[in-house]
């Protein structure tokens, strides 16, 4: 595994969750130059000017400008966030064929550039077409990545730490599997400050914690549907879970986040992208971290794998 250069962040897909991404990056000074590309040309332009006039801001001075597929010969990260997205009601499963065609196009000529950098995937189904972005691109795996469920673990993290009265940055919790309807949370392991949750549950909480787990789990899978609902799409959250990834690889953090990676092995599974706790760096996924699972835990992690298999499989025969 090698280290990718430089600072260069080429993004494809200025919609909402494109731009509330390109928004994320400049606030946070996360890269040196930050490459708009998007089909609606104008509607990008207006974005690179928009974005360029607050850069002074910004916490650092990130040059942003509409590009071509040309400008990824020499990029460090390629964020892809184009595509289709769920209309009310439509789950993340049912966009595959619509933007399994429009990826091909884009991966191919991502890859015609020279590429030689990251990808990171968000449009949804983002673990079937994180792992159709790793096949079109012939890229090692480490240097494909989905978003995965790091919004989902946002969610979990920030609802346990509002029941209990503390910052998310304090509860130590994942979501991984699909990012989907078949998630699951890992309640065996989570804990605030090291102290397993039931414990710290009991000195201070009395309504009972199991009916408040399963609460919280379906808020959480459900989360995204409401916010369709009530606003029509999902962007800020998943826009600075995809910042953090960002950012994770372009300073090289080491840091352990529930990205999309592919097992081979792990879990017991392979050939699968899905969400799962991972070493994230400038190589990439450096490893897939297999984090201890309770037997029912390990059961729904296997349903979520073979929910996203029976749905992949039909397009690599
Ligand atoms: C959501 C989208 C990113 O969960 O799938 O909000």
């Amino acid at each position: 595994m090698i280290d990718i250069k430089g600072n260069k962040v080429v993004l494809i897909g200025t919609g909402a969750v494109g731009s509330s991404y390109a928004f994320s990056m400049l606030n946070q000074g996360v890269c040196d130059e930050l490459v708009l590309i998007d089909l609606n040309k104008q509607k990008s332009i207006g974005d690179v000017m928009d974005l360029n006039h607050g850069v002074l801001y910004a916490p650092t001075t990130t040059k942003v400008r509409f590009g071509k597929y040309t400008d990824c010969a020499d990029a460090a990260l390629v964020v892809i966030c184009a595509g289709a997205n769920q209309k009310p009601g439509e789950t993340r499963l049912e966009l595959v064929e619509k933007n399994m065609v429009i990826f091909k196009n884009i991966v191919g000529q991502v890859m015609d550039s020279g590429f030689d950098g990251i990808f990171l995937i968000a449009t949804n189904p983002v673990d079937i077409l994180t792992y159709a972005t790793w096949k079109f691109s012939g890229l090692p795996k480490e240097r494909v990545i989905g978003s995965g469920t790091i919004l989902d673990t946002a969610r979990f993290r920030y609802l346990l730490g509002d029941y209990f009265g503390v910052s998310p940055t304090s509860v130590h919790a994942s979501i991984i599997g699909e990012h989907g309807d078949t998630e699951v949370a890992v309640w065996s392991s989570a804990n605030i400050s090291g102290i397993p949750l039931k414990d710290y549950a009991a000195h201070d909480h009395t309504e009972n914690l199991e009916d408040k787990m399963i609460e919280i789990a379906v808020q959480v899978r459900d989360a995204a549907y409401k916010i369709i609902e009530a606003k029509g799409s999902t962007y800020y959250g998943i826009a600075m879970g995809l910042t953090r990834i960002s950012r994770a690889i372009l300073q090289n953090q080491d840091v352990i986040l529930t990205v999309s990676a592919l097992l081979e092995g792990e879990f017991g599974h392979e050939n699968i992208y899905i969400g799962v706790p991972a070493v994230v760096n400038r190589q990439g996924v450096r490893e897939v971290v297999e984090i201890p699972l309770s037997e029912r835990e390990k059961e729904l992690f296997d349903i979520s794998v073979n929910t996203l298999k029976k749905i992949q499989e039909p397009f690599w025969i």
